[in-house]
């Protein structure tokens, strides 16, 4: 056995305790080598796909185990684990709590956890998968996020932890468990949960490939429409209905680009979900039509709970169908939420899920492009950090066993989301659904994207947006973002200028903000306006290539936001890098996320250019973040404009940057932008080349995939 490394081989394992010798070096400390008797042992091993393998504790009646809800598909086992298979869980048991310990390698980092506030590397952090909505009542009652870098859970579970080697190979552990599951990152990776749980570990080459097998198990992203990736307005809330029209004509007459405006709970007649405020929005259906008009998409929030009132038809029908959670004794459990008492769906259930699509289609008639669904951990409102009580009954069906809440409490948001999305689907089978979540496990990217959940406008904030985006791309979701200026609270302009500056490279890009003050790009005079816009701009012209990466997350489960280890995860100076990340593998951004310090960037392999989109100056302004592209890449940006739908349209620029020996590749992707033609062919991936030839630069089309047609347009090229 090789020191430092947990277990040498997974063979021969269930004979023997084995010794396991671990070295650590602790600061300003001799060396410590401890020795450790490790009762290991695992039953039915066995490897699932190449470089997969899943341990389950021993004295587990493997058959029982609950089925997983991480995986997009029941995993059948293979064949043996290989002799030189590196990475095996230490289960044990201590009273009633199951534990499994992975010793990690000196010189390896941690990441993944999911939805974690604090640094990009996890090492020496303690959190928990468990969906959880932390805040706190102000004196005037108002409800503020609450939490901070040692905070052990937030809004989504990941119970997942990607761990980098000195060498650059890397490994994953799935606990694949929906219960309350402690990840414990001060001595390796510590997992305890009250319940067994198997551990299926995951090996590669490099980090990438880790992603790409945890993707290929849990699932892929759906490619998003294309509308998305543009620019979002949202608030809590634009409230009534004439202020939702004021407002979208405001972005067109002030020519600040914007794709969609989002509708929170004040459009409900008095918060009960799927009505809608007589006063405030009599016609909703009138209110999209006019926000399409305009170029917009629109996207409106539905909670889980439903308030308990009789005559109130969402909760009759669920009463009279059996829809809602129960205690032991079988009697509705009501919270306080929003519209007061209030019981909560069961989506556990199938028939809870169709009566939950159901009306969630007949919501779709009014023309919402998109559904958010929200306090899906689940969360009453009050008392404040209340949960749903662990021995509630879930009815399950199907392939879903009937448990406790301590079971599917994790799940809730993951199987809320799958019945809004199935919804879409099936009311516009033509068009790709939407769906925004604030709660998910472990695999819901299947059917949401998320964004981080309610934030402070602070500096502290602004920076753990992109940790927080990077960590959740390492858990397989991709598509995120945090609100953008913050939920609770009113940003400085600096500090609304800095955030949409980033915000407008993350995946998601949203701004939203609480009740109290305005945060409409223009709401913090001229000058951040004009940055705003800027910014915007960026964005709008990079799209090409940002859809192009969506592509690549829905195919390959790459995120489209990456920690800048990615370019060469054995240079342990761009392990804890956490405000520069890569967009893809191409584009460096450089952001200016620190109130008062300059950071100073590690630097990439090569001579990474930098270049500029829209007439911006990051030296002197540092809201707009340095943008610089790798080495040998091409990369492809449109002309900008208001809607997405623009700019997709007109001239193709190619910003080309040479290696050291003259030559550059990139790759764009085109489709129709919603609908699924693009499984049948109707899409064009086109790799372009350029080469140094006699000092001129020849760029060439090199290869293209798909039937889609060409579409006839200028193409500038410009050389860094
Ligand atoms: C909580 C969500 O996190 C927030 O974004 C939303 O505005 C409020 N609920 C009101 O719906």
């Amino acid at each position: 056995m090789s020191p430092g490394r947990g277990v040498a081989s997974a063979r021969g394992y269930a004979a023997d305790p084995r010794r396991a010798i671990e070295l650590h070096r602790l600061p300003g400390r001799e060396r410590v080598i401890r020795f450790r008797l490790m009762a290991t042992s695992h039953q039915d091993p066995g490897l699932l796909a190449d470089g997969v393998a899943r341990f389950i504790p021993p004295d587990v009646d493997s058959a029982a185990l609950p089925r997983s809800f991480a995986l997009a598909a029941p995993a059948a086992v293979r064949g043996p684990i290989p002799d030189a298979w590196r990475v095996a869980p230490l289960f044990e048991r201590s009273g009633d709590t199951y534990r499994a310990a992975i010793p990690i390698d000196p010189g390896t980092s941690l990441y993944g956890t999911g939805e974690v506030a604090g640094p990009l590397v996890r090492n020496g952090f303690v959190t928990e998968a468990w969906a959880t909505q932390p805040f706190r009542l102000e004196g005037d009652g108002t409800p503020v996020p609450n939490y901070d870098e040692r905070s052990r859970s937030l809004y989504q579970a990941h119970p997942w932890v990607l761990a980098v080697r000195a060498d650059g190979s890397a490994f994953g552990a799935l606990a694949d468990t929906t219960y309350r599951l402690e990840i414990d990152l001060r001595d390796g990776i510590r997992l305890s949960s009250a319940e067994p749980f198997p551990v299926i570990v995951m090996e590669g080459n490099s980090p990438q490939s880790v992603i790409a097998r945890l993707a290929q198990l849990t699932g892929c992203i759906e490619l998003p429409p294309r509308w998305t990736l543009g620019y979002h307005q949202c608030r809590f809330s634009y409230y009534p209905d004439a202020r939702v029209r004021e407002l979208a004509c405001e972005f067109r007459e002030r020519e600040m680009p914007c794709d969609a405006i989002w509708i929170d709970i004040h459009y409900m007649d008095a918060y009960k979900v799927f009505t809608f405020d007589p006063e405030g929005f009599p016609d909703p259906t009138a209110t999209n039509d006019y926000l399409h008009d305009l170029g917009f998409r629109s996207v409106w929030i539905l909670d889980p709970a439903v308030k308990a009132e009789a005559g109130y038809t969402a909760y009759e029908d669920g009463v009279a169908e059996g829809h809602f959670l129960v205690d032991a004794e079988g009697r509705e459990h009501h919270e306080w939420t929003w519209p007061g008492d209030a019981a909560f769906p069961d989506f556990t259930r199938p028939e809870t899920r169709a009566w939950w699509g159901r009306r969630t289609r007949a919501f779709l008639d009014h023309g919402m492009d998109g559904v958010w669904v929200d306090l899906n951990e689940p969360s009453p409102i009050l008392p404040h950090g209340a949960e749903l009580p662990g021995d509630l009954r879930h009815g399950g069906g199907g392939d879903i066993a009937p448990g406790t809440h301590a079971q599917y409490h994790n799940d809730y948001g993951l199987l809320m989301s799958k019945a809004t999305h199935e919804a879409m689907s099936r009311k516009r089978p033509d068009r790709r659904p939407f769906v925004l979540t604030r709660s998910t496990y472990l695999g819901g990217q299947r059917y949401a994207a998320t964004w981080t959940g309610d934030n402070v406008s602070d500096w502290t904030h602004l920076y753990w947006s992109v940790p927080m985006v990077l960590n959740l791309g390492l858990s397989g979701q991709p598509y995120s973002g945090p609100d953008i200026g913050g939920f609770a609270g009113t940003p400085s302009p600096e500090l609304f200028a800095r955030w949409i500056g980033v915000g407008a490279f993350l995946p998601f890009c949203r701004t939203h903000n609480s009740l109290k003050g305005d945060q409409e790009p223009w709401s913090f005079g001229p000058a951040v306006e004009e940055i705003s816009k800027t910014a915007l701009a960026r964005r709008y012209r990079l799209l090409p290539y940002l859809y192009t990466l969506f592509r690549e997350a829905a195919t390959t489960g790459l995120p489209v936001a990456r920690p800048l280890f990615f370019a060469d995860p054995s240079d342990p100076a761009l392990r804890n890098e956490d405000q520069a990340f890569l967009l893809g593998g191409d584009v460096l951004v450089q952001p200016a996320l620190l109130e008062h310090e300059q950071h100073d960037f590690p630097t990439l392999p090569g001579d990474w250019r930098a270049f500029t989109l829209a007439g911006e100056d990051p030296a002197t302004d540092p809201a707009h973040p340095v943008l610089r592209l790798r080495p040998g890449a091409i990369l492809p940006i449109g002309p900008g404009g208001q809607t997405t739908d623009q700019a997709f349209e007109g001239p193709l620029t190619l910003i080309v940057a040479l290696d050291e020996e003259g030559k550059a590749e990139g790759r764009l992707y085109e489709d129709a932008g919603d609908g699924f033609g693009y499984r049948e062919g109707d899409y064009l991936l086109t790799t372009y080349e350029a080469t140094l030839q006699d000092g001129d630069v020849v760029v060439r089309v090199a290869h293209q995939e798909g039937q889609r047609k060409p579409v006839y347009r200028e193409v500038h090229v410009e050389v860094l």
